[in-house]
């Protein structure tokens, strides 16, 4: 993300994951809220994806004090309603007027079974609910070892994103997150994390066209800190990253998000 004609603007998106009440989501976001500057927006996108149960008070928050700061929901059900235990709907969250919607995590797919089918048709609600869909896909360490880290990844958006329309790209943000680099401490190399954004890219445009290659915002995820961001973020193909561990400090966060201003 180095070129200032680049039509994609950066995006950091700080994935809660199972942290944080929603007390304590209010006091985060407003010390986030008070750390990014207009300078700071102006630059980079910058959105958080807090459990469900903190949702509706994130944007109390975020109306009453017209926050700029982007919000979203970690998942969503695959169905469109009725007896589903547990499950959350694509419509009770564009009610909440939730700026994205991830879907395709690893924990998910790891621990609760979730395959590129069900992927797909979460994000079939997503867009009958005219919300964005965040879509992580990723290796796994043995698949990357034996050299098919890049089929795997490519076969993973095909089927994620089956059915889905070149109109219907619009706001799709993909983040390219290999399973071994996440809470691991272990980062993707520049070039690693560059050769897999630009591969989804390339993907991006022969399955969609040129112009939504150009403008899906491809981001890195799996192990980004303060220390580790500016040299990820000077690939070209990466625009931006989803954040977990190091979200969860503020401080570290707003670390991340100023990227531009390190050395
Ligand atoms: P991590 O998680 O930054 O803690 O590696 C990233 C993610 O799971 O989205």
């Amino acid at each position: 993300m180095t070129s200032p004609e680049s039509p994609r603007k950066p995006i950091m998106v700080g994935n809660w994951k199972m942290n944080m009440n929603h007390l304590e989501a209010i006091a985060y976001v407003q010390k986030l809220a008070f750390g990014v500057s207009d300078k700071d927006l102006d630059r980079t996108e910058v959105a958080v994806l807090p459990p469900f149960t903190d949702l509706r008070s994130v944007q109390t928050l975020k109306e009453a004090d017209k926050l700029k700061i982007l919000f979203g929901a970690q998942d969503v059900s695959a169905h469109k309603d009725g007896p589903y235990t547990g499950e959350i709907s694509a419509s009770m969250l564009a009610k909440l007027k939730v700026d994205m919607v991830l879907v395709g995590h690893s924990e998910r797919r790891a621990y609760h079974h979730e395959d590129d089918d069900l992927i797909n048709a979460k994000i079939g609600e997503i867009l009958k609910n005219s919300l964005r869909p965040l879509l992580a896909v990723g290796e796994t360490l043995p698949i990357r070892q034996a050299g098919d880290a890049m089929s795997h990844v490519i076969a993973q958006l095909s089927g994620c994103l089956k059915g889905v329309s070149t109109k219907q790209t619009d706001g799709l943000i993909v983040a390219y997150e290999p399973v071994w680099a996440i809470g691991t401490g272990e980062v993707a190399s520049p070039e690693d994390a560059q050769q897999m954004c630009l591969a989804i890219r390339e993907w991006l445009s022969s399955r969609f066209s040129s112009t939504v290659a150009e403008q899906t915002r491809v981001l890195y995820g799996g192990s980004v800190k303060a220390s580790n961001v500016k040299e990820l973020m000077n690939q070209p193909d990466v625009d931006g990253a989803l954040v977990g561990g190091a979200c969860l400090d503020p401080a570290e966060f707003l670390r991340i998000i100023r990227w531009p201003d390190q050395l």
